[in-house]
């Protein structure tokens, strides 16, 4: 599979914008604002590139260095976009004894990107994730709302195949 990781560029519609600064407005001044404002932009753009923390810092009037702090520190916060198809790999405990390191270190590489990127074409993302709570199905991913269990690495160019038109 020749996807190459790259940066995806940063697009935003008028609308994205209007709502966002909607949010900034209803929100600036207002004590915490930071946390409720940075979940209201992810949810809007899905995740928080440089372009939205600037906005964000500039329409509650804070600093960028304290957005990008706060935007790195919370797990809940992405700085990379995710693809069309969200590819989670369980590194649990009874996952990763069953081998889901070598799953994720193997789309790492077909997919031509690392943890907690996307591909060029937008179409996947790739994430390591806690127990979901299907160890009897150990080693599992998931891609979006699709599980996947008792996998070994030769079935993943399968699995991936069925995604790709
Ligand atoms: S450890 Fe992977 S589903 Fe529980």
């Amino acid at each position: 599979m020749a996807n190459k990781k790259s940066a995806v560029p940063f697009n935003v519609t008028p609308e994205q914008e209007q709502k966002l600064n909607q949010a900034l407005q209803e929100l600036k001044g207002t004590r915490g604002a930071l946390m409720p404002a940075l979940q209201k932009a992810q949810e809007i753009f899905g995740y928080l590139p440089i372009e939205v923390q600037q906005r964000v810092a500039l329409g509650l009037d804070i600093p960028l260095e304290e957005v990008y702090g706060v935007s790195t520190f919370y797990s809940q916060f992405t700085l990379n976009p995710k693809g069309q198809y969200k590819i989670s790999v369980c590194l649990g405990t009874a996952c990763y004894v069953k081998g889901s390191g070598s799953l994720y270190e193997a789309l790492k590489e077909k997919l031509g990107i690392d943890g907690g990127e996307c591909t060029e074409d937008g179409k996947f993302s790739l994430d390591a994730c806690r127990c979901i709570g299907a160890c009897g199905l150990a080693p599992v991913l998931t891609i979006n709302d699709d599980v996947y269990g008792r996998l070994i690495v030769d079935d993943l160019d399968d699995i991936l195949a069925k995604y790709q038109n």
